[in-house]
């Protein structure tokens, strides 16, 4: 048996992930989310997660062994999401790896929370998983980046991410100026049914020529949002109806066109006819489409993991280090810590 048996912890943001993995099969990939907790602020808030996260982690251990069908002891290591994201959250899952780690006597896997989004992939049940090279696309609520994978382990370029609000956090505030509930992402797309995409031009953030030196690789959706806004407002003031369909549509066109856009103009600037999508966001099924279609007019192949390892878990972590194992390399000593801001 020489495909390891790893326990990965995710605790970055919002929901508490424990995943167990052998090598690239999947066991168990259990998740504990705060989502409600934030719901009445309208975004997560982080001292509200670690609490939960401190709350979620022993319970979510056990049932992740239990379904999984094994006992602690055989585990060969455990994995965690040092960063980045929330500080407090991060050190939650950080102290809780150490402990049982430690308690253990086994080794310890500090992984990078965005590769884990990639690696998630490595544990797919279908045969079509991640091929390598690929431009990965990642659109969360924490996160909108862009990269070129050659190797999970040894070569990830970070290309470009969001300059200032993630995409889904974009669906947040957005669905708050329209009225409708946390999370935004499902609300705006109910709401977009028989909109009109093309109904207003919002604007593609750092599209323009003049930004494409400094930002070609990189988002931004709060410019974006502002116009929402002041189109909404300027809509209040003149009596009329809001038509928030064509609303609702048109905002969620200028994210996926700004989205999909991007990924392929790297895909075809690299060379790299592959493309794999991530984060919550990737639930969206406008944008799924978009992909798609350009996609197959540019002769890219796109790759969508099932949305349970879309979204944050704890098996894509447990994947990444099964991998680094495989790999040879040697686990993290215990004097790493969480890091909100880790590069790749
Ligand atoms: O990856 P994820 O579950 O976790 C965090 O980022 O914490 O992503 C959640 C984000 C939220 O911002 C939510 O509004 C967005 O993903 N989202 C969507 C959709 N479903 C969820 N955004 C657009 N369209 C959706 N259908
Ligand atoms: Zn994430």
């Amino acid at each position: 048996r020489d495909e390891p048996l790893v326990l990965g912890i995710e605790t970055s943001c919002d929901e508490t992930g424990i995943g167990i993995v052998r090598g690239t099969t999947l066991l168990s990939n259990t998740i504990a989310s705060s989502m409600d907790e934030h719901a009445r602020y309208g975004g997560v808030v982080p001292e509200v997660a670690a609490r939960a996260h401190l709350e979620a982690l022993q319970p979510s251990i056990e049932r992740a062994v239990a379904e999984a069908g094994i006992a602690l002891s055989d585990l060969d290591a455990v994995a965690v999401t040092s960063g980045p994201g929330l500080s407090g959250a991060l050190m939650i899952g950080v102290g809780a790896a150490k402990a049982l780690a430690v308690s253990l006597e086994k080794p310890l896997y500090a992984v990078n929370h965005l590769v884990g989004h990639i690696a998630a992939d490595l544990v797919a049940p279908d045969a079509e998983r991640l091929e390598l090279p690929t431009i990965a696309l990642l659109v969360s609520g924490g996160h909108t980046s862009l990269l070129h994978v050659r190797d999970l382990t040894t070569d990830v370029e970070l290309l470009g991410e969001t300059i200032d609000d993630a995409a889904g956090e974009a669906f947040d505030k957005v669905a708050r100026i329209l009225g409708l509930p946390y999370p935004g992402g499902p609300e705006i797309d109910r709401a977009a049914v028989g909109g009109d995409p093309a109904a207003i031009r919002f604007p593609r953030g750092l599209s323009r020529a003049s930004e494409r030196e400094r930002h070609r690789w990189d988002f931004s959706f709060s410019g974006l949002k502002t116009a929402v806004a002041r189109w909404v407002e300027q809509r209040a003031d003149s009596g009329d109806e809001l038509p928030i369909a064509d609303v609702a549509a048109s905002f969620r066109e200028a994210v996926v066109d700004v989205l999909v856009t991007k990924a392929l103009d790297a895909c075809s600037e690299r060379g790299v006819p592959r493309l794999l999508l991530g984060g919550g966001v990737i639930a969206n099924r406008r944008l799924r489409d978009v992909a798609l279609e350009r996609a197959a007019d540019a002769g890219v192949a796109v790759r969508i993991p099932p949305l349970s390892l879309c979204t944050d878990n704890g098996a894509m972590i447990a994947a990444l280090a099964s991998q680094l194992i495989m790999d040879g390399r040697a686990p993290s000593t215990l004097a790493f810590g969480a890091d909100s801001t880790l590069p790749v």
